[in-house]
């Protein structure tokens, strides 16, 4: 129920006003003047005041203004004696929400104060709204500023229309300043790729890049993300900055240890490929002082067999990634040095090298070469003795799931019958089988039906850890 105070010095209106409110369920106070007025104002507190404007001590329009003054919320209907207009217009101008002339005509005071409740509820949901509105922005305000990493707002002409604290403190940003730079000036972005807001625009997502910004002699991480109004339409983007330098320092001395490593793992490969030389150039030496043709030939079977592995590696420091080898380029130099080796004519023995282009890790690499050396060793030492001419095909496929088949083919005058693989007790063929086998866990089968076919299928060992 809405509380009323009623001030008039007359006795009669006052008591016909507070009879007939009263009737209408108001709840009603009465004043005689205005300093009594003011007093029941505070002890009653009430939503709506009618006061008459002419009275002694105090006047209405004071009335009004102390009212006011203390709490603007509150709604004051005049009431006017006959032709107090221009008082009536002072009191409006005071704030007055409405004047009733006398005589009061009690239906038009009703209609007056519902107005002015309605009025009063209104404003009371407004201000709850206004409230509520400045506790999310400043809300918000706060939550901006506590963020570490520097924020800003830019609008779509590059102007920074809004920034948070860590980006005022950091980029001496001055917010208020009218004449302050546009970010594509701030950050040196003068070409169009290397703007954010043109980038965030065209993509209508986040967008990232890394900079270096030498004011601060600091990298920065800056993350992008479009802005749209209701419409869908481009408003600017919202920027995070994040300082990186310390990530990047440290990635540079990754990147530099890592090379350092990378050197160091060449050098190595080269040093034992150079130590594996050697040893080959001492067989060779030792060949030159042997007369013995038996002996010669088994020097020559180490000699190669020691450059097949130092081949791989060189293969290794040559290569990309050091731990892999390209079986094709492998095999296909390999079988030139073999062929060198023994002074084998192109044109009387017609070598095909079929190898699927597929890196091999070094432990699988190394059994590998060992076995394929000795097959084409055979080939060209054995199949065509008789003939002088021939064909000798190596062939590597790759089955997938890095299993891979290796076959080595001659048409020469095959292995003799009868011959049993795993009963052979010369050095080649042992040394095939145990590193197919046992080394490489493979499977390898033998066929002599039309020169030797030697096939072998087996699947790349995982790297061992070996500390
Ligand atoms: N491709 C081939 N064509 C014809 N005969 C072959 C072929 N491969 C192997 N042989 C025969 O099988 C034998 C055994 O070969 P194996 O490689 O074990 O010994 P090797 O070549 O004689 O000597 P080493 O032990 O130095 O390799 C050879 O002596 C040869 O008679
Ligand atoms: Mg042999």
């Amino acid at each position: 129920m809405a509380k009323l105070l009623v001030i008039d010095d007359e006795i009669i209106i006052r008591e016909r006003l507070k009879k007939l409110l009263l009737l209408d369920k108001y709840e009603v106070y009465s004043a005689e003047n205005g300093i009594e007025g003011l007093k029941m104002f505070e002890t009653h507190e009430p939503d709506i005041i009618i006061a008459d404007i002419k009275m002694p001590k105090i006047s209405g329009i004071d009335v009004l203004k102390e009212i006011k003054a203390r709490n603007n919320m509150i709604e004051v209907i005049m009431i006017t004696g006959h032709g107090g207009c221009e008082t009536a217009i002072e009191a409006m101008k005071q704030g007055a929400f409405g004047y009733i002339q006398k005589p009061i005509e009690y239906d038009e005071l009703h209609i007056e104060i519902e107005k002015a409740l309605e009025k009063q509820q209104m404003k009371i949901k407004i201000d709850s709204y206004v409230k509520e509105l400045e506790y999310r922005v400043n809300e918000w305000e706060i939550t901006f500023n506590c963020v570490s990493d520097m924020l800003s707002i830019h609008n779509k002409e590059y102007k920074i229309i809004r920034c948070n604290k860590a980006f005022i403190e950091t980029f001496k940003f001055n917010p208020d300043a009218p004449d302050s730079k546009p970010c594509n000036e701030m950050f040196n972005c003068q070409e169009e790729r290397d703007c954010l807001n043109v980038k965030t625009y065209g993509s209508k997502s986040a967008c990232m890049k890394e900079m270096y910004y030498p004011e601060l002699d600091v990298y920065l991480e800056v993350t992008a993300s479009p802005i749209f109004g209701s419409e869908g339409e481009f408003k600017g983007s919202i920027h995070i900055f994040k300082d990186i330098t310390q990530r990047k320092l440290y990635e540079e001395k990754m990147k530099a240890s890592l090379q350092e490593k990378i050197l160091l793992l060449r050098e190595i490969h080269h040093r034992v490929k150079n130590n594996m030389e050697i040893i080959s150039s001492l067989i060779e030496l030792q060949i030159e002082d042997s007369s013995d043709k038996q002996l010669i030939d088994v020097y020559n079977e180490m000699k190669n067999r020691i450059r097949s592995m130092s081949l791989i590696h060189k293969m290794l420091y040559q290569s990309e990634n050091l731990s892999e080898v390209n079986f094709n380029d492998y095999t296909k130099s390999l079988v030139v040095d073999l062929i060198n080796s023994y002074c084998v004519d192109p044109s009387m023995i017609k070598i095909d090298v079929n190898i699927d282009d597929v890196l091999i890790n070094m432990d699988t690499a190394m059994p590998c070469c060992l076995i394929i050396n000795e097959l084409v060793t055979n080939s060209l030492k054995h199949a065509f003795t008789e003939t002088k001419t021939g064909a000798l095909e190596i062939s590597m496929q790759s089955l997938g799931e890095k299993t891979y088949e290796l076959v080595v083919r001659d048409n020469g005058k095959g292995i003799p019958e009868g011959f049993d693989i795993s009963q052979s007790s010369s050095l080649g063929l042992k040394l095939i089988r145990t590193l197919a086998e046992y080394q490489l866990g493979g499977k390898i089968e033998m066929n002599t039906s039309a020169g030797t076919e030697f096939k072998l299928r087996f699947k790349e060992l995982q790297y061992k850890k070996r500390v």
